[in-house]
């Protein structure tokens, strides 16, 4: 780090240090982070050809994790077998759309026809081409602008790229993407920020994470029935025991991220407990809200999404918002049955008639709940929205994006907050529904390994 031009610790921490976009030499990256991410353990993913009772007799990691779930069974082999025959070549349509569309949207971007000639010649020979860092930029800002399921994304010209296409040694991708955290935390002054990896070429795999976000909770399935922690993240969790992890068993335990390579092995890395920025919630009137424990963290940073464009497939590419915290957290996270299902304590605390649903206790405790993670997220400095002042936001959005002429599409059922809707305007009208591109995709087998469900299973109103 001795000639970095700022000096110092760029990002303010003792984290990875990285260059930033003054110096983007793929060499000089690679080599200047400094690895903030400790392995605890690593395995290759070998699944078997046919059949899973082979393995039931196996005494593997694998086959523990596997046994009993012959869903999950398939989607690995199905990610098993995609890890092995290499990537298609860029289909070169798509690579000449988005070219046409960024110069479209960026007028002084340069000579459209003498990139297009540049894209197709490298096309023709490598079977894939490089997007320069403005194209990648605006890429990584159109996909936010097109996720259809997001209700921030009026906020879409503030993304900022962290350029780590030169990176995808997993210690590597664990150490920067710890470093997006720190970054991205500001001590709760959160920026969006997203790490782009490297992608898939026909050559080789990106790399991968499989934790569906940086910081999750684990959740451990008691012997005596019942989980501790949060249910969703239990294959993960077991996924990580199996490489070696060991939790404290708490019901708040940071997971390890679990990075694979492009062979498909896998590797565990810890999250330092400094990098992650959490939230004790307590409660601005209820003094016994403080005694349910519960906490959460600061910043989600998305991890099992790819971002695609121009026919490129960046499979590993994090990225984050801040939290609209009253749903997301309070409602959805602390509240669902499936997650850490506090409706009946938070009613038991407010004293509510429970014997009936028809009293409405569960939705005047959703409402306390989000009420204490709101006033909570602010006592503690840390930035968040609420689901009344972004509805508002979306709506100029939605506006400006149907003023533009630029293709949208919005998802009413996720741009709906999961209480109160109608007393929201997002409610009260309808939205193209559509896939654009570049766009971020949430990979195939995901879903598979946050619930233990087979297929891709929707979760409503959940931006997972
Ligand atoms: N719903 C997810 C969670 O509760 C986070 C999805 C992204 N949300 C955001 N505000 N950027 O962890």
């Amino acid at each position: 780090m001795g000639d970095n031009p700022h000096g110092g610790d760029m990002n303010g921490h003792n984290g990875a240090r990285v260059w930033q976009h003054h110096d983007r030499s793929p060499a000089r990256i690679a080599q200047a982070i400094e690895l903030d991410a400790h392995p605890v353990g690593c395995g290759a993913v070998a699944l078997p050809e046919t059949g899973s009772k082979v393995w039931r007799a196996a005494d593997h990691w694998a086959a523990k994790f596997l046994e009993h779930r012959e869903h999950l069974l398939l989607s690995w082999r199905r990610l098993r077998g995609v890890s092995l025959t290499n990537p298609p070549a860029v289909d070169i349509a798509e690579a000449e759309e988005f070219v046409q569309r960024f110069h479209a949207e960026n007028p002084g971007a340069g000579d459209l026809r003498e990139r297009l000639a540049q894209v197709r010649t490298s096309v023709s020979r490598t079977g894939t081409y490089e997007h320069t860092f403005h194209e990648l930029q605006w890429a990584t800002r159109a996909a936010w602008r097109h996720a259809a399921r997001c209700s921030g994304r009026d906020k879409w010209r503030t993304l900022r790229v962290r350029d780590r296409r030169a990176v995808s040694d997993p210690q590597q991708v664990a150490a920067e993407t710890i470093a997006h955290l720190r970054e991205a935390t500001g001590g709760g002054r959160i920026r969006s920020w997203i790490t782009v990896f490297a992608p898939d070429t026909p050559e080789r795999r990106g790399p991968r994470i499989l934790n569906s976000q940086a910081v999750r909770y684990a959740g451990y399935r008691e012997p005596a029935g019942g989980i501790t922690g949060d249910p969703i993240n239990v294959p993960l969790t077991e996924l990580a025991v199996g490489l070696g992890w060991k939790g404290d068993g708490s019901a708040f335990d940071v997971l390890p991220l679990v990075v694979m390579n492009s062979e498909a092995q896998l590797h565990v890395f810890q999250v330092p407990g400094d990098a992650v920025l959490e939230v004790p919630i307590t409660h601005p009137k209820f003094d016994w809200f403080a005694e349910l424990g519960l906490r959460w963290y600061a910043v989600p940073v998305i991890t099992d999404m790819y971002l695609e464009a121009g026919g490129i497939r960046y499979p590993c590419a994090p990225f984050n918002g801040w939290y609209q915290a009253s749903t997301e957290v309070g409602v959805r996270n602390l509240g669902d049955p499936d997650r850490y299902n506090m409706l009946p304590a938070v009613a038991a605390g407010m004293g509510l008639d429970v014997s009936s649903v028809a009293t409405f206790w569960p939705d005047r405790a959703a409402v306390e709940l989000a009420v204490a993670v709101q006033h909570s997220f602010r006592a503690a400095g840390v930035m968040a929205t609420d689901h009344q002042t972004e509805a508002r936001r979306f709506m100029r959005f939605a506006e400006t994006e149907e003023a533009s002429g630029r293709p949208w599409c919005a998802d009413w059922s996720w741009i709906n907050p999961p209480i109160s809707a109608s007393t929201t305007p997002v409610f009260h009208r309808t939205y193209p529904d559509r896939v654009l591109k570049p766009g971020f995709f949430r990979h195939e087998d995901s879903m598979t390994l946050m619930t233990g469900a087979s297929g891709a299973v929707e979760v409503s109103g959940q931006a997972i």
